[in-house]
């Protein structure tokens, strides 16, 4: 019998849309989570303050909840819109209030991805997570193109093509995870690599 505690993902949608497609994909991603794994959905994006350097230690519950859970996940997941070809600033905003700690260092992320044609968002994500040293594992990272449904979450986790995509990339996930806590090596950082346009 396997006693290990599950591994804990929080899922985090940029879109603070009822009707939000990103946020249906991760709830059909609860609803898929393999066993020994639980993914509960970080719901407070619209109640953070905006970020403001000279107030990062301040007393700010929603931000004190928000560090707490990230800290607490074993890994975090993505799923987010893009807004004139960048990501939502209340998706950006969250990460700027974790900038400055150490709770989403070294996390494990992954990204869902319900809009192909939304380029920028997923690489500004992208480019934002390296440079706060998460460990993006790219195997658990999928497209489940979306924007042409309605599906809410029940049929997004009963639709015959993305529920195998997203139980093999949870599958991956979970997989990704425990081999890091074993090896750190197993999910090395991204190297950054210098930009010759720049001088
Ligand atoms: C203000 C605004 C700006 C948008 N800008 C872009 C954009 O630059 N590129 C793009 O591909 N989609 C853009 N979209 C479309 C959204 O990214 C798309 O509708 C997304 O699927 C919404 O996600 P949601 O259903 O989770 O809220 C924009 C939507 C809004 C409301």
């Amino acid at each position: 019998m396997n006693d290990a505690p599950p591994l804990r993902v929080l899922a985090i949608s940029g879109s603070l849309r009822r009707a939000s497609s990103n946020t249906a994909l991760l709830e059909a991603a609860a609803l898929l989570a393999p066993a020994g794994m639980t993914i509960e959905r970080y719901d407070e994006l619209g109640e953070l303050p905006h970020f403001n350097p000279d107030r990062e230690r301040d007393d700010w519950p929603a931000v004190d909840r928000l560090r707490r859970a990230v800290h607490g996940a074993d890994g975090l997941l993505f799923s987010t819109p893009e807004y004139a070809r960048g990501l939502p600033g209340s998706l950006k905003n969250a990460l700027d209030w974790l900038v400055g700690g150490c709770e989403i260092t070294h996390k494990p992320c992954a990204i869902f991805h319900a809009s192909p044609s939304s380029v920028h968002a997923v690489a500004s994500l992208v480019e934002t997570l390296r440079t706060m040293s998460c460990r993006l594992v790219d195997e658990a990272s999928i497209t489940v193109s979306l924007r042409s449904t309605t599906l809410d979450a029940q049929g997004i986790a009963a639709h015959p093509d993305a529920a195998p995509v997203i139980v093999r990339a949870l599958t991956a996930f979970a997989r990704a995870i425990e081999a890091y806590r074993v090896d750190p090596g197993y999910l090395p950082p991204v190297r950054h690599e210098p930009d010759p346009s720049q001088v």
